[in-house]
């Protein structure tokens, strides 16, 4: 598993590279704290790729896109798992791991994917196409997973879409994930007009300004949740954590990203080689995780992720369908 769990004298190191000296100077005793309160709580921390430096170097142990975070709050053996990232991923961690405690330091961190769809909406386009399966983007609410036959993430929609025994789709919520996995299977899908608030900023522009001025070299890699257009004029789209290998990979030293902006603040860290053209969206949900959140979290074992039986037990159904497989042997 990608672990982070770094030295303090790493951690400082990676921070110096975004951060002044006087703001290293408070983070350190914060991470040194929610360290040791990880040790006393018996507590796990997963953190998502767009975690700021401070709490993705810092702090979470566990790091990774939505797809690898969820298997790993299955996996994971600990009292407590506190999830920094977004409400509906530390859902996930709850539906798949329901005998632990499982929080979120900012209960309002939510996602403009998730509120853009209910359980009543998912069964009114039930009633619409009766028997044909719904696929649901893990970017929803417990509820409306367990309205759900199998979810997916960016990692593995298309596998999942592939997977289904059934020539049509209900795909949920994202409408541009939606229209990004038209282009690779010949299936009829159903789709809703659902959007990332960050990723939907982002045009064809941003991508045309940035390989003129480098004279073509550039490359370009973007994030699923955006358009089409914008997908096709990207070099490369996937999760966030296929974004990061493609890095390793790509023919360019100079990489535009197109995507949430911690992301580039990472992998600037993580490869010092590389040249990180800058164009970013912030998400104002990831951001409401800070390291003074997560301190009180901890000591105060809030913000609790609480979900009705009856949901977790179908949500989970559909989310080890995807698991298994994503991870089959
Ligand atoms: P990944 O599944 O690619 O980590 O993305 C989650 C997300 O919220 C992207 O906006
Ligand atoms: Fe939701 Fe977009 Fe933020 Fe991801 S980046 S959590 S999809 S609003």
């Amino acid at each position: 598993m990608p672990t982070a769990n770094f030295t303090e004298k790493e951690v400082i190191s990676k921070l110096s590279k975004l951060y002044i000296p006087s703001e290293i100077d408070e983070m350190i005793p914060l991470i040194r704290e929610i360290n040791q309160l990880k040790k006393e709580k018996n507590a796990v921390l997963l953190g998502h790729n767009y975690m700021t430096p401070d709490v993705f170097y810092g702090v979470s142990d566990i790091i990774g896109d939505s797809l690898y975070l969820s298997k790993a709050a299955a996996e994971v053996d600990a009292d407590i798992i506190l999830f920094n990232g977004v409400h509906f991923m530390a859902e996930t961690a709850k539906i798949l791991s329901p005998h632990r405690k499982v929080l979120i330091a900012d209960e309002k961190a939510g996602c403009s994917l998730a509120e853009s769809i209910t359980r009543d909406e998912v069964k009114k386009i039930k009633a619409q196409y009766p028997g044909v399966p719904v696929v649901t983007y893990v970017n929803c609410s417990a509820a409306v997973k367990a309205e759900t036959d199998i979810c997916c993430t960016s990692a593995n929609a298309a596998q999942i879409i592939e997977a289904i025994d059934s020539d049509t789709v209900i795909f949920l919520p994202d409408e541009y994930l939606a229209d990004n996995m038209r282009k690779l299977t010949k299936k009829k899908i159903i789709s809703h007009p659902g959007r990332c608030m960050v990723h939907e900023m982002y045009t064809p522009l941003d991508i045309q300004i940035t390989r003129q001025r480098l004279g073509g070299d550039v490359t370009v890699i973007s994030h699923p949740e955006c358009s089409k257009e914008v997908v096709d004029y990207s070099d490369f789209s996937g999760s966030t954590s296929q974004m990061i290998d493609f890095v390793k990979q790509a023919p360019s030293k100079n990489i535009l990203l197109i995507t949430e902006c911690s992301m580039g603040d990472n992998l600037r860290m993580e490869f010092p080689d590389k040249y990180f053209v800058s164009t970013c969206q912030t998400c104002p949900h990831m951001k409401k995780i800070t390291l003074e959140k997560i301190k009180n979290s901890l000591i105060n074992e809030t913000f609790e992720i609480l979900i009705d039986e009856d949901i977790i037990e179908k949500a989970r159904n559909a989310v080890n369908r995807m698991l298994e497989i994503s991870f089959k042997k």
